[in-house]
Parts: structure tokens; sequence; C-alpha cells
């Protein structure tokens, strides 16, 4: 187990990340909040930061029972804390050193740099520079631009990085994370999906005992993995609800609900579509259409709840970025509701909450899924907002646009697949506007509906890019779409990247 300490660096996760490719368990915690047992962690990492050791601001981390007990690697901030505050230097560089450079000087006997080639491309994000070692440093290796971009300490166990390892573009840096963790700290390499499903239904099985617990399936890939990684460790005692809110892609409720009743799991679908029309009828405003969905949801799902006899457990498919966010060094993201006080929350928010992959990766959860034997292409499927088409209907929703939205969007997406384009892409999806243009079918002027495409590439939906499609099946799709869809007459593709547009038109 290996402790990240974070100093708000915009790296934190990625270093988290990488540390979990080489299979290796670690937690990310605040600098000045984390646990005080130390006696489970084998190594510690220090991340960069947005702050700089010079300035009265500086972030002050307790390294008392860490400093020449623990393995310790410092990165970028970590290097220069450890500098600045234990004997060094660290002044401003003349420039902020940002972008590629190239290591030199590697002192290449060292254990730390072992396969790592002499002129190693490494990612450099900094404004400070480490004039002067610290007391007993003793310096590794440089760049053309800085003189102390790697040191270690004699007589410890602390190596320090002014480059970022975790970055991409640092070329060895994952082999410069395995020296250290694994040569260097002797830290096991055993976290795997295995390992962790074996873990983790063991875990479940003590906490839960034999108590009943609810869930809401959304047909997206956490709330499933969460549903059946949790059937495996109580079986019937969890109960699965799947709401149709009226909104979801055309045939998705019955298809879903068929699946996983086939992956044997206690599911109950609910068919609500008409609550949900009720709670939107005459709404434009996007953000009103999100509240009235929200509030519908847990109406429907508060109902349900109350049908499950003494159930005493909320689960839910939170992943490790929501957990690492609510303890961030920021402090809690705005985005956490305020608006609901405990007095008023509906009852099955009192329930206690367990969450099986609070410590995972979205993409380790995709890898746990597979180890459980989910079908791959539920597992691969596009993310899908939980106010579904509404979102994509633009203006006030009606049955009428549901269903010809519907009928677009299968159009689209059954095209990707079929095309091989489905995997390419990040998230697609089709959107009606509030427009009429004219059009001519055979002899005869229309006047009906037009439809945008979106189709986007993206690591994690904050920023995206519009995926060039081939013209052949933009044709062939917008072809297919005017000739079987009635009531649209007129398709065009979204050619907007994120930012300033959003991947979602409301
Ligand atoms: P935007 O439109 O903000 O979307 O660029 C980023 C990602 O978030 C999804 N999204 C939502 N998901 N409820 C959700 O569950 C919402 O209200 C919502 N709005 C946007 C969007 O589909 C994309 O993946």
């Amino acid at each position: 187990n290996v402790l990240i300490l974070d100093f708000g660096s915009q790296y934190t996760q990625l270093i988290a990340r990488r540390v979990r490719e080489l299979n290796i368990f670690c937690e990310i915690f605040p600098f000045n909040h984390f646990p005080t047992d130390l006696s489970s962690y084998k190594a510690v990492i220090l991340s960069g930061s947005p702050f700089s050791v010079r300035s009265d601001d500086a972030l002050h981390p307790d390294l008392s029972q860490i400093r020449g007990k623990l393995p310790l690697l410092a990165v970028c901030y970590g290097a220069q804390y450890l500098a600045h505050f234990s004997g060094g230097e660290v002044a401003p560089s003349n420039t902020r050193e940002y972008g590629r450079a190239n290591l030199s000087n590697i002192k290449s006997e060292e254990p730390f740099f072992e396969g790592i080639s002499e002129n190693s491309q490494v990612w450099m994000s900094h404004s400070d520079t480490i004039k002067k070692l610290p007391t007993n440093g003793i310096h590794l290796a440089s760049t053309n631009d800085v003189e102390n971009a790697a040191y270690r300490i004699e007589g410890e166990t602390t190596y320090a990085i002014q480059f970022h390892p975790e970055v991409y573009h640092s070329s060895e840096g994952k082999q410069l994370l395995e020296n250290f963790l694994v040569k260097i700290a002797h830290v096991p390499q055993n976290f795997t999906p295995n390992a962790f499903v074996e873990e983790i239904i063991t875990e479940m099985k003590e906490k839960i005992g034999n108590d009943k617990v609810v869930l809401g399936l959304s047909g997206g890939v956490d709330s499933t993995v969460a549903a059946v990684l949790l059937n495996k460790a109580i079986g019937k005692n969890l109960y699965c609800i799947f709401v149709n809110n009226g909104l979801l892609r055309k045939n998705e409720f019955q298809n879903v609900l068929n699946q996983y009743e086939g992956m044997g799991l206690n599911v109950k679908g609910v068919d609500a579509s008409q609550r949900f029309y009720d709670a939107l009828a005459g709404i434009t405003d996007p953000e009103l259409k999100r509240k009235a969905i929200g509030n519908a949801f847990i109406e429907v799902f508060d109902d349900e709840s109350h049908r499950i006899e003494d159930v005493k457990w909320l689960a839910q498919g939170t992943i490790y970025p929501d957990v690492i966010e609510s303890v961030s060094v920021k402090g809690p993201s705005a985005t956490i509701k305020s608006h609901h006080n405990v007095g008023g929350l509906p009852d099955f928010m009192k329930l206690k909450i367990v969450e099986p992959l609070r410590m995972l990766f979205k993409d380790e959860v995709r890898r746990v899924g597979a180890t459980l034997g989910i079908d791959p292409e539920l597992l691969g499927r596009h993310p899908f907002p939980g106010p579904g088409l509404s979102i994509r209907i633009l203006g006030d929703i009606t049955l009428e646009k549901v269903r010809i939205l519907q009928e677009v969007d299968a159009v689209f997406i059954d095209g990707l697949k079929s095309w091989g384009l489905y995997d390419k892409v990040w998230q697609a999806g089709a959107i009606l506007l509030p427009v009429n243009s004219v059009g001519v079918m055979g002899d005869e002027r229309t006047y009906e509906k037009v439809v945008a495409l979106r189709a986007v590439e993206s690591t994690d939906g904050m920023t995206a890019d519009w995926v060039r499609l081939p013209y052949d099946f933009l044709m062939k799709v917008s072809n297919d779409i005017i000739n079987k869809v009635k009531g649209v007459n007129r398709v065009v593709y979204d050619i907007s990247s994120k930012p300033p547009a959003t991947i979602e038109w409301e």
C-alpha cells in the first residue's frame, strides 16, 4: 500500500493511476490530513503543487512520521519542499519551465535509474528551481535548464525529482516509479482485478452480514459492476431497482433489464415513464428539467425501497475520483448538493451507505467488470446522462418528440456499431432541435424537424473534441434518418469542441 500526499497538483490522480498500473494499491490524501497510523504503508509519494515553497502560503506537511522511516519519493513541489526546508535553496527560475526536457548526467549506477536511458524525455512544469541541494543531498540527474533535476538523501530512502514521471510525456516515467516502488521500496505488486474482487467480496460479506441492501441500477458501467460484486457477496439480499424514466434510448429499458436478469441479479424494473413526463410537462429550462427529473427519481426510488421490508443499506456505484474530489486540498467540491437537510431527506437516503467501487478508477472498474464476466459490450457502453434524452430535446418534452429522437438516435448508434466506429468514439448521440426547416420529398414540399448528430473523443468528459467521422458514414446515416424517421427532413453534424461548447446541448 502506497500513500500519496496531495499538494493540489492537477497531476496527483495521474500519479495514482500510474502506480495502480504497476498492480500496486495506493491512496491519495490531502497533505495535511492523512492517517496517523502509517503501519500499513510501504512507501510515500509527495505530489506537485500550484503553490511555491517560497511564498507565505506554502503548504507544510508534517513529515515527522515519514522522513527517514518510510521510503519517500518527492515530485516537483515535494522535491522543492525537501530542499527549501532542509538546508537547500529554492529560487525562481528565469523562465517558467513547461514541457518536454531531456535528462543528462544521470547516475546510471543508481538503482533508481536502472533501465532509464541517458537522454530520457521527461515532463517539466515548474516556475521555481532547486539552486542548492538539501543537507546530505546527492545529485542524481540534470536537464539542459535544470541542474538539480533529481537527487537523493544520503542515509535515507528518500528520492526527489523535479519532473513529473506520472505524465505520459515522461517516456520512462513508469519505469522510474517501478524502480522506486519495487526495486527500492519493495512494495508488493499484488493489486490485480482478481485480488480486488476476492478482497472486496469478503469485506462486503463481513460488513453487511444478513442485512438487505437496495441499489439503483442505471444501465451504466459503475452501477452494474457494483451490483454484480454485491450479488456475489450477498446474493438475494441485494435488491436492485432499474427505473424507466421514459427518456432512455430506444428499447434500452427492456434490453438492459433482460441482460440484468440474465446475469442472475435480483432486479425489479419499474416503468415510471408517465410520472417523469408529467413532472417535465411544459418545462423548457435545462436546469429545471434536471431538477424535475432528479426529484421524480427520488420519489420513485423512495416508493420502491419502501416495498422492501427491513432494508438497511443503500449501495452506490461511487468511484475513486468522486471520493478524492470530496476530500481534496481545495475543499469539498462546490457540486456537492446542499439543498437537502437531513430531516427532509427521503427515507432511503437515511440508509447506511455501501460503496464497493469507491477505491477504483473508471478503467479499473471496467477491468473488474471483465474479471466478473460481464458482457464486454455492456462494459464498453458510451456514457449516457442521467436526465437522458430530455437534455437532448431542446425545448419542452413530449412523447412524440421522445419517439422521434429515439428513432434518430438508434439509426446513428446502430450505424456507428455496424461501421466499426462505436469503440473509437467516447460518447455519441442525437439532438432534436426546436426548429423546422423546408425540404422536398418527391414532389412535395416538407416542413419538418432538424436533428443534430454529436460524436466526441474525450478521456473524462472534462474536455472533448468532435470526431472526424468519415463523410461516407455521415452521408449514409443522414440518408437513413431522413428516409426512416417520420417528421425529420434535415440532419446536421456538430463540429464544436469542449470548451467552449459542452458535450450535451443543454
Ligand atoms: P457536458 O455537457 O457538461 O457533459 O459537457 C459532460 C459529461 O457529463 C454528462 N452529463 C450529465 N450526466 N447528469 C448526468 O448524469 C447530467 O445532468 C449531465 N449533464 C451532462 C454528459 O453526457 C457528458 O458525458
